[in-house]
């Protein structure tokens, strides 16, 4: 099936934080900026055509030196914890990262929650 794009800025996505634009690069018309805080998330609802395992890609962001890590979610269940989400150099220099996931037929719950008091990367969008 096609890759589908969900922007972070997008109903029913939901940003624990702000969205913002100060960053150049992204798609859309902003990115998530968390709160700096454990468990802020940002949230998206990915539709799926038939049950199975998807790559689930996440384009962000992470222009600090510190480690900024997250737990991903599936429907409420763990699908990574402490998942590493690299330095790129620049708030402006954007990557992604891929994670496979289980989906349900129909629609999802990805959660991207922050494991430090740094809270998350900044999330642009993810694709499935
Ligand atoms: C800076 C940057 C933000 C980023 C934040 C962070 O303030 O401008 O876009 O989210 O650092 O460290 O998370």
């Amino acid at each position: 099936a096609a890759t589908v794009r969900y922007e972070a800025e997008t109903s029913p996505a939901v940003c624990e934080g702000t969205i913002d634009s100060n960053h150049t690069g992204y798609s859309g018309s902003g990115f998530c900026n968390s709160n700096n805080a454990v468990g802020a998330a940002a949230q998206f609802t990915v539709t799926a055509s038939a049950a199975g395992t998807a790559g689930l890609s996440i384009r962000y962001a992470h222009g600090a030196t510190d480690t900024r890590s997250a737990d991903i979610l599936v429907n409420g269940a763990a699908v990574q914890t402490g998942g590493d989400f690299p330095a790129t150099g620049a708030w402006t220099t954007w990557t992604n990262k891929t994670v496979n996931v289980p989906l349900n037929a129909g629609s999802n719950t990805v959660r991207i929650a922050a494991t430090t008091a740094a809270g998350l990367a900044n999330i642009d969008y993810v694709e499935v």
